[in-house]
């Protein structure tokens, strides 16, 4: 790909890249050009090999955000990043009355604690560099909705639009864009419950002006985007792919 959406010579780490919309977003990085870093706590070897199978280049890495710190060293010890994807995340469901600790800190560690880190250590490394960067963070409808039975998401995903924002303001006179993707309802692991649910999943597809759910790969050419020259002058934009949800 040439032009003002190629990321050819660019290097990418997109977390969660072994499955559901971080996978459709390394795909898409690496048929735009870029040299994908497929970072997640699950084999990375399905993604990697769909990459090269297409003529692109990836490799594996283990990094489980489960602590918060662990993505730290990564920009130091695999050569310059220009793009972050933070695309891993987790639900945890139940009502808000039985809500337990455990499931508000597991969500908030992963969801919001890990990207804010490796959003920093991805920083140090370009400024010392004096270089350029892209960040994307994958954020949600609940960074806009309350959403039902899920306390820590939502507030993980607000708190990630939040931090979109403050991270472009810091750094958008210094190289680094910081924007994020609020994907509607897709199918992946993440959805499940709802789809297996009758009434959730017919409430849901009748509300999508689209009149279905979105593909993984809905995301990536947003993802693209934003990780590409022609969103030089974005900062701090939070793009709703939700098949008109938002709109609604
Ligand atoms: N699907 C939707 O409708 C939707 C809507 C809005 C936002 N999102 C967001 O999109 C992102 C991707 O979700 P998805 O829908 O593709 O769901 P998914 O299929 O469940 O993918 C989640 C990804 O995060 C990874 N992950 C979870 N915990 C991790 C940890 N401790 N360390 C490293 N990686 C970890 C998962 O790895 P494992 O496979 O090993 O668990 C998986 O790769 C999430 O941030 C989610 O909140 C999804």
């Amino acid at each position: 790909m040439s032009g003002i959406f190629s990321l050819n010579g660019k290097r990418a780490l997109v977390t969660g890249a072994n499955t559901g919309i971080g996978q459709a977003i390394a795909i898409s990085l690496a048929e735009a050009g870029a040299e994908v870093i497929c970072a997640g706590r699950s084999s990375l070897d399905e993604t990697v090999g769909m990459i090269e199978k297409a003529g692109g280049k990836a490799k594996g890495l283990k990094l489980d955000l489960a602590d918060p710190m662990a993505g730290a060293p990564v920009f130091e010890d695999n050569g310059p990043v220009d793009i972050l994807i933070n695309n891993a995340g987790i639900i945890r469901r139940a009502d808000a009355i039985d809500f337990t600790e455990e499931d508000w800190d597991a969500v908030m560690d992963v969801n919001l604690k890990a990207i804010f880190f490796l959003c920093q250590s991805f920083a140090r490394s370009v400024l010392a560099r004096s270089g350029e960067g892209k960040i994307v963070n994958i954020a949600s409808l609940l960074s806009f909705q309350g959403g039902i039975r899920v306390p820590s998401y939502t507030a993980s995903k607000s708190g990630l639009a939040g931090l979109t924002k403050l991270l472009a303001n810091e750094w958008a006179a210094k190289g680094i864009n910081v924007n994020a993707i609020a994907p509607g309802y897709i199918s992946t692991n993440n959805t499940e419950a709802l789809r297996a649910d009758e009434s959730r999943n017919k409430a849901i597809l009748e509300r999508i002006p689209a009149g279905r759910w979105g593909d993984a790969s809905d995301i990536g050419g947003a993802a693209v985007f934003l990780s590409s020259p022609a969103a030089k002058y974005v900062h701090g934009a939070i793009l709703n792919v939700d098949g008109g949800w938002l709109a609604r």
